[in-house]
């Protein structure tokens, strides 16, 4: 039986919710922890997670920074690396923009993960967007064509440098002095519109060939970048049928670029607040984001249109109110708000629900996200999810201790790593070599 794939967002080391700085037991230094990062990339590991995750502007927008920490991580290949000699199994997935970086860079420092980790590192290759990351950089951002095009000719640049020690190149035999095999080494000599490099790389194949490609975007662009490159995709998507169109798009991609569409994974998001029941749930969420409730409510008249006043967070809303709400076509995430305001909650815990959040949202008890992922991943509206906690500090336990060993039991999540590298704990094949199609 197919199994599910998961992966642990580990943000900025906090976790999701914009007040896990403040939450009790958790260390308000621990934004910039490596040994912190190191233990919840340990409890991931122990919860026989596939991978860890870590997105990137790069460089964080501070837009809150009087009360909110950053939303990214200090610098994910330093994180990464400090993870890699700490763990032996997880995955270790790093952000990596093609915009704002040189195919050559990204190509060693990925590479160089790769065998510090003896295999275990992919790269998540976006084009970054928003002219406030550009500004880091003195830019403006690109259009989306020249972006999506730097993209293709930078994979694909990367991949061959990768590639260009074949198989068995390295030969390191002390007794004859013999260290490598030049036949092997093949020079890159590509030069594209927007990036080229001379090659070879320096750098010997790790125990998985190279880096795996995950990719994290919506447009008909990403679908087209990712069918041809990527092995995994990090998605966002509110409904089993927005992720399934979803899937089935990068599939599709795929097939047009002559691969298995097995070969590419789409992964689902899912934020999660573990308690012991629901309202144990909704109180903690409570005390994460209530901060942010009036901007919340707010929003939630325009996606039910229908008149919400913050000063009323206690009541339920009124028969006639509910009558005339009318889920808004231009928010996915409408008609779950609706559905969750007619179930009778106040205001306040409608908000807590999540229901103005990043992904499906799920609090109480272990076995309701459980549930989620198995209606989701039988549906074929994801190959796997990828978990955002609300607390790192006890979020992460929480849910290798009381969700994982019920997708075991029911058989959807493995019980163990298969191998070492990730190409092996996601089912994917190992690559040597440079793409012939180059
Ligand atoms: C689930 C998900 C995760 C993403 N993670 C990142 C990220 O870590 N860094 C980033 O710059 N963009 C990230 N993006 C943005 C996409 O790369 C892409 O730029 C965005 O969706 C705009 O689409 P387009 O560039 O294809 O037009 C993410 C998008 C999605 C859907």
């Amino acid at each position: 039986m197919k199994k599910m794939l998961i992966g642990l967002h580990l943000g900025n080391g906090y976790g999701s919710s914009p007040g896990a700085w403040r939450f009790s037991g958790v260390n308000p230094q621990s934004y910039t922890s490596y040994d912190a990062r190191v233990q919840q990339a340990q409890a991931a590991e122990r919860g026989k997670f596939q991978f860890i995750f870590l997105p990137d502007g790069p460089g964080a927008i501070m837009a809150d920074i009087e009360s909110e920490a950053p939303n990214f991580n200090l610098d994910v290949m330093m994180t990464l690396a400090a993870v890699a000699r700490e763990t032996e199994y997880i995955g270790l997935v790093a952000t990596g923009s093609t915009t704002f970086n040189e195919p050559f860079n990204l190509a060693r420092q990925y590479k160089a993960l790769d065998i510090m980790s003896h295999g275990r590192a992919g790269w998540n290759a976006i084009t970054s967007s928003g002219n406030d990351v550009a500004a880091n950089y003195g830019k403006i951002i690109p259009t989306s064509a020249e972006r999506y095009g730097r993209a293709h000719e930078s994979i694909q640049l990367i991949q061959a440098l990768w590639g260009s020690w074949g198989k068995d190149a390295w030969i390191h035999d002390q007794k004859t002095g013999y260290f490598a095999d030049k036949d092997q080494i093949v020079p890159i000599n590509l030069q594209g519109k927007f990036v080229g490099s001379r090659g070879p790389l320096y750098i010997p194949p790790s125990e998985q060939g190279q880096p795996v490609i995950f990719h994290a975007g919506g447009s008909p662009n990403a679908h087209e970048l990712a069918g041809r490159f990527a092995n995994v995709v990090i998605g966002a998507a509110f409904t089993i049928e927005d992720a399934r169109a979803q899937r089935n798009a990068f599939r599709e991609s795929a097939e047009r670029h002559g691969r298995n569409p097995d070969e590419i994974k789409y992964i689902a998001g899912l934020m999660t607040s573990i308690a012991g029941n629901r309202r144990e749930g909704l109180d903690r969420r409570i005390i994460l984001t209530q901060h942010l409730f009036p901007q919340r409510v707010s929003y939630l008249q325009q996606m039910l249109g229908i008149p919400l006043n913050d000063k009323d967070l206690d009541s339920p809303l009124s028969q006639t109110l509910l009558n005339a709400a009318r889920p808004s076509p231009y928010d996915p995430r409408s008609s779950h708000a609706l559905k969750i305001a007619k179930e009778g909650w106040s205001l306040r815990d409608i908000i807590a629900h999540g229901v103005i959040d990043y992904h499906p949202v799920i609090a109480g008890p272990g076995i309701e996200p459980a549930d989620h992922m198995q209606r989701w991943f039988e549906a074929g509206a994801a190959d796997g999810f990828w978990i955002s906690p609300d607390v790192n500090f006890d979020g992460i336990d929480a849910f290798v201790n009381e969700v994982v060993p019920i997708l075991q039991q029911r058989g959807l999540f493995h019980q163990d790593y298969e191998g070492k590298t990730l190409r092996e704990n996601l089912g994917i094949p190992d690559q040597y070599g440079v793409d012939p199609r180059v």
